[in-house]
Parts: C-alpha cells; structure tokens; sequence
C-alpha cells in the first residue's frame, strides 16, 4: 500500500467525506488528527485574489499584479511568455499564502457577446490550449497549482447556473474539448474545474461522461476535479461522475448525504476512497511549497505585465501615421487616457499593486511636445455634446488626435453577457466628429471582445486594440504607440463587422433553459471562411512597424505517415527598418474527407523576432491530429489519406504560400456496411468496394437495359445519381426478379465477407 492509500485507510468515514467538500468559502477540510492541512484555492485567472477572510467570497482582496487579460495573452501568440507571466503568478501566490490559482479558463469564444469572453483566450482550440497549456507549466513549475475551467461547453454567461448546452458529438470534440485535452495531457494541471451548466441535459457536475470517461480515462487526468462555486446539485451522485472536491464549503448536509449513501450501501466507498486520494495527492503537493515565506518583487512583476500588454496589442490599422514622433503635439481624449478600463468585472477582477496611467506614460515619450487632454465622455457615458465639442476643438489644433475608446466598466462581467457589440452612442459620435476635423486621429480601443467600428473606422488613421490589459496596460499603450515596441499581438478572435454576421447569431443565448449549438464546427473562422462572409478584421490579422517576406516554403517531405506528421518549413525575412516579431501561421486545408470539415483550420504557429535584413528558417511540426477530424460513427479520430494543402500565413486571410502534401494513413478503419448502407457507402468503403463492385456493374448495365436510353429521359432523371444514396438491399429489391436470390440474402453474404476482411485487418 502506498503512503496516500494508507492514510486513506487511516480515514473514518465522516473524515473522508468531509475531504470532499470545501471548509470555507476558498480552503478545503484539514484534518489534524492526521495532520492533513487545508489547501487554499484562489481566483485566477491573471492575478491572485487573495480574500484575507477565507470565508468571504466576494470581499476586497489583498494587492496584487494585476495581469492582462485572456485575451490580451492570447494576441501575443507566445507561449514563452505566457510560460515566464506564470512563473510570476505562482510567485505571488506563494507570497499570497495561495496552493492553487482557479484558472486559466480555455473555454471557445462562441461568440463576441460572451461576458467572460476576456477571460478566455480564443474561437480557437488549438491556439487555445497551446497558450494555456504553457501559462499552467509555468505557474506549476514554481509548485503552485491551476484550476483548468470551466469544464465544459461554458460559452456564455446567461443563465450559467442551468442553461443545457446542446451540442454534437463531434463539434463537442473538435471545437470545445480540444483546448482543455491539450492541457490536461501537456501541462498536467493540479485541478479541472467543472461549469456550472449542463451539457447534452447533464449538470456538468453529474456528468460521468465528461468527468470520468473522457477527462480521466481517455485523458488520463490524475488531479482532482473541483467544482464551481455553487455547481453541485446531488452531491452523492457527482462523486459517482467523478467530481472530486465541492467547492465552497462548509455544507454539512451534503457531508451526512456522502456519509448515508455509502452506509446504505448506495454508494461504494471505493468511490469515495477515489476522491480522497486524488484531493490528499494535491494538499500534499501543495504542502510542499512553502508559502508566506517571501514577499514578491512588485516592480518586477509590473515591469513583465506592462511587457506581456504591450506584446498582445494589436495594431488593427495603421495608415502610417504610427509610430508617433517626438515632439508632436497631442490632443489626448478620452476618460480611459486618465482612468484607465484594464479589466473586468466578477471573480477574476484583481486589487492591483499599482496602475499606469495613461497619459502621464504618454507624457514621459513624448518629448517636446504638447499634450493636452481632454474627457471626452463622462463617467456614466451619458450623451454630452461639449465633451465632444471639447475635444473637438482641442483636436483640431494638435498634429495628432488620440482618442482612448473603452466600453463602459461594468459591459464586460461575469454573471452576464453583452447584448450588443457597441461602442456608446457618445464614444461613437466623439470619434466621428474628431476625425471629421483631425485627419491624423489615432483610437485605442479598450475591450476584451470585438467591438463593431463600422460607424467610424474609415475616418481614422489608426487603431490600436489594447484589450483588457493589465494594470501596466497604460504603459504598454504609450509603448506601442512610440514604437518603443513594435507591435506584434495578432488577433486570436475574428472581429466581425456586424453582430448579425456572427457564427452563433441566431443560436445565442438561446431559450427555455436550452442553447443549440446549431452552427456546429463553424465557429470564428471557420465560419466566415465557410460562408465567405467579409469580416472587419481576421483571425490571426495584426500590422507590424516593419514588413516580413515570406520564401523557400517546404515540406520536410512531400509524403508522410500520419503517425510519423510532417514539418514545414519557410524562411521569413524582415524587409522593413526596423527590428519586429512576425507571427506565422499555418492553417491546414484538406482536399476531401469523409465528412464536411472547415475550409481550414490553425493547427501550427510560431512568433519569430528578426532584425531588419535578418532571415530565418522556422520550422513547424504538424502532427497526426493536425489532420483528423473526430469521427462519430467510429468514436475516434481519423486522419484521413489523401492530399492537404498547408496554407502558410501572416493571417487567416493572408495566406503568402502554400504547399501540398499527402498523408499515407497506416491505420485504415475498419468497415462499417451494414444492412441500411447505400450504394454509394458500398462504393466509398475500401473493404467493401472491390467485394461489390462487380455486382454494382452489372446493376448499372441491367437498369440501362431495363429502362433503355429513351425511356431513362423520359422520366427525367440520372438513373445512377438515383441509386447512389438507396440503401443497397432496396434497390436490389427492385431487382429482385432479375438476381439468383432474394436481395437480403445476397446483402447478408456480401456482410459476411466484409467481416471477414474487417477481422483481417484487426
Ligand atoms: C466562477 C469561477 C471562479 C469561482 C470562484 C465562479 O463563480 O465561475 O471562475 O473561479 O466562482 O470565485
């Protein structure tokens, strides 16, 4: 027996079942008759909420970096970062007393309305879970543990504590499970938090599919799944679904209930005895970090957040006017420029160790030149025309106009979505009358989500997205806008011109406790490619100071195995003067498939920093999955043989080169004919066509002569188009006078030779 199970065996049943649920709002149960400490468990995502009174859910928290956001972490594009950020975060969260920090949140932005969508990093899984999977190895690395959320399908915020999210099989799998599979296997996370609402009609607190068969059996996750706040329901049957920890506590109703069950036998102790292990496995690893034994390095950490903003700022437009020269004077408006709009609101809103400011940022690049400012738009975003006559005025005497946009404090928020994709009416007209008489007018926009800009995004000469950015935000602004840095975040979410055009629209949030996920696999991207709708800016688009070449794109070879993937290859060179990151992006496209696939899909990428002149090799490793697709009917996923096209970009929209390669597939599938397959599965099955195809020839030349040329015409239609999609038995019924035996029998026989082959090929 090893240690862990012999304390276990140590354990009374009360003892053990109150394990399993929290002590206090953020700790769970100590046991110090044998020494078992609680564990502390904190908000997350990007900073440590620290509540001095651990049975205060929702009081003030102790200082703290208060880090960019998702979204701002997900435009860098570099896992490296987001890696040495989590060193940071773990650090703080020792200094803070913290044993695990309740995030990174990798849920799919569905769609531009979802209220935590800040929180999340992409419509993406793929760059998703890439991202997350290094922020958690860098926070683990320093012995502090990640809560992985919210588990699963969790993509809007109505109605979050019982909406049943409806969604296939297959869009389940390769859409809003990858990003969480990735990181569960990559970077190992101490805990998986399960949503609130349900998936396919089960409480994902219930769910033994999501929790036990797919996230700890085909996952192989070995930590402990905790609950969200509030999200058990039936507390013995969720420890059945593989729900380890219920947070929060102390709930001694749900304790007796565990501790009933397993006394009249409904429920098997084994059970329990599970969920003790895993939750002893994580207080003993945490215990093992020391805590509160040094403070952090509050500078630093500043100085690596205002980094980490300035490299997710997204330079959206930029019609030359940036970078800004010294000297030039400015006319600063906006409210943002003074109090800036850095994060937002529910339980990842941090109490910050400090705050740029903006302006006084600007006023420290900006040399000689004036800055004068001016507000724009009041607190509570009323409409006030001198605010703008105002600005106005001021704008129209300076070089250049920069206006800090952001969507009011509270639009961004856990507990709800946004209803609209607007700026304010006040914001809008602000811009639009200070363009109107200032040319050379730069917005920095502050959100967590697409804003839509078609009301004013032709007058302007420049935007830069600058997100939910942090505490240091306001530095990095002044940064990017200097060219101190030049910028390289790229957009991890399309920004659609309208609200209507959104893969999800008529699916969101849905009604009577139920949301559809009707667009299926069409989500961001994939969707506007799909459909060809024009979006304002692409996935993946971001400008640079400098300009990158693209050349010499290769395959490391032009045929390969899928279990061996295959690299690609391309040499990028910086054309421009100054030195810049280009973030390069390879999409995979595939010739055919058996089911409907996105036109293409992100499945590599890699942020290259190059000197002007400089050129580099990168190369980029595409797996086995980079070419499957999950196949429901046989419950696994295939890559395909056949060829695909690599599509080598600066954006899902700029593609600059392009190479095929075909996959030779070692592991063919076996055959699933049945009964009720048509012709045209007979045709397409790889076992099955050689043993019907001879038949198939004879049905075609005998319908021919049955019905002769003329008569085939006459009743206007391909006779062979029609017997493609009929189930084989029927149409051979039809002919039945004509064939040796009953069509039945003759299927049958034909089934029995495909098994036979299929167990062959086992
Ligand atoms: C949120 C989680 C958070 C938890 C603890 C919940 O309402 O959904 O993201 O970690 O509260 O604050």
């Amino acid at each position: 027996m090893d240690d862990l199970s012999s304390l276990v065996a140590q354990m009374t049943l009360e003892e053990k079942a109150a394990l399993c649920t929290g002590a206090s709002a953020w700790t769970t149960t100590a046991v110090e008759r044998l020494g078992i400490p609680a564990m502390l468990l904190s908000d997350g995502p990007h900073g440590v909420r620290r509540v001095p009174d651990v049975h205060a859910l929702a009081a003030p928290s102790l200082p703290a970096t208060c880090f960019p956001t998702a979204a701002a972490l997900a435009a860098t594009w570099d896992p490296q970062l987001l890696y040495t950020m989590g060193e940071a975060l773990a650090a703080e969260a020792r200094a803070l007393g913290v044993d695990v920090l309740l995030g990174p949140g990798v849920n799919i932005k569905r769609s531009p309305l979802g209220g935590r969508n800040f929180e999340y990093f992409s419509e993406d899984p793929y760059l998703a879970g890439v991202l997350a999977s290094s922020l958690i190895q860098g926070i683990q690395s320093q012995g502090v543990g990640t809560s992985l959320k919210h588990y699963a399908v969790n993509n809007q915020e109505h109605e979050r504590l019982r909406i049943n999210a409806v969604v296939d099989e297959r869009t389940l799998r390769e859409i809003y499970l990858p990003a969480f599979e990735r990181a569960v296997k990559e970077a190992r996370p101490w805990t998986v938090m399960c949503a609130y609402n349900k998936v396919n009609g089960i409480y994902c607190s219930e769910n033994a599919r999501l929790l036990t068969q797919i996230l700890k059996g085909e996952w192989g996750f070995d930590g402990v799944v905790v609950s969200d706040w509030g999200a058990v329901h039936d507390r013995v049957r969720a420890l059945e679904a593989g729900l380890d920890l219920e947070m929060p506590g102390p709930k001694p109703h749900r304790t007796q209930a565990v501790v009933d069950a397993v006394r009249s036998g409904a429920l098997d102790e084994a059970v329990l005895d599970e969920a003790v292990r895993r939750i002893l496995a994580a207080v003993e690893r945490a215990a093992a970090t020391p805590k509160e034994t040094e403070t952090f390095d509050v500078d630093a950490h500043h100085a690596l957040a205002r980094r980490v903003a300035a490299a997710g700022m997204v330079l959206l437009k930029n019609d030359g006017i940036l970078p800004l020269q010294k000297g030039q004077c400015l006319a600063v408006i906006g409210r943002a420029a003074r109090e800036p709009h850095f994060q937002g609101g529910g339980s990842s809103h941090i109490n910050p160790t400090r705050v740029d400011i903006p302006l006084d940022e600007l006023a420290r690049l900006a040399g000689e030149g004036d800055l004068t400012y001016r507000e724009g738009y009041p607190a509570d975003d009323s409409f006030q025309q001198e605010l703008i006559d105002e600005a106005v005025a001021a704008a129209a005497e300076a070089d250049v106009a920069l206006i800090f946009a952001a969507l009011p404090a509270s639009k961004e928020s856990e507990g709800y979505d946004r209803t609209d994709l607007d700026l304010t009416r006040q914001q809008v007209a602000l811009i639009q009358a200070v363009s109107a008489v200032q040319p050379r007018t730069v917005v920095v926009l502050n959100s967590g989500s697409a804003i839509d800009m078609q009301a004013w995004i032709d007058g302007v000469a420049a935007v830069v997205q600058a997100w939910l950015m942090g505490q240091a935000g306001g530095g990095a602004i002044a940064d990017v806008l200097y060219g101190v840095v030049n910028p390289s975040g790229r957009l991890a979410e399309t920004f659609p011109m309208r609200l209507e055009d959104t893969p999800a629209f008529l699916h969101f949030p849905g009604e009577n406790g139920e949301v559809r996920y009707g667009e299926g696999l069409y989500v961001g991207y994939r969707y506007y490619d799909a459909r060809q709708i024009p979006v304002l800016f692409p996935f993946g688009h971001g400008l640079s100071y400098t300009t990158f070449e693209y050349s010499h794109a290769r395959p490391s070879s032009p045929t390969f195995r899928e279990v061996d993937g295959v690299d690609v290859l391309v040499e990028i060179t910086n054309t421009g003067q100054r030195a810049g990151a280009e973030v390069v992006q390879v999409y995979v496209r595939p010739h055919q498939a058996r089911l409907a696939r996105p036109p293409k899909e992100l499945k590599g990428f890699a942020k290259v920093e190059l000197a002007p002149g400089e050129t580099r090799t990168v190369t980029i490793h595409l797996d086995e999955r980079a070419f499957a697709y999950f196949d429901p009917a046989y419950g696994r996923w295939v890559a395909e043989g056949g060829q695909y096209d690599l599509l080598i970009g600066a954006s899902s929209a700029d593609i600059r080169a392009q190479v095929t390669v075909t996959l030779e597939a070692t592991r063919p599938l076996p055959s699933r004919l049945d009964m009720e397959s048509t012709v045209q599965e007979w045709l397409a099955d790889p076992i099955g066509r050689p043993l019907f195809e001879p038949m198939y020839q004879q049905m075609v030349a005998q319908l021919g002569a049955a019905l002769g040329g003329e008569d085939t015409a006459s009743i206007g239609m391909d006779m062979t188009a029609f017997i493609l999609d009929m189930p084989l038995v029927s149409i051979l019924g039809f002919q039945e006078a004509m064939l040796p035996a009953p069509a039945e029998e003759i299927v049958v026989d034909l089934l029995r030779r495909v098994q036979e082959a299929n167990a062959g090929a086992g």
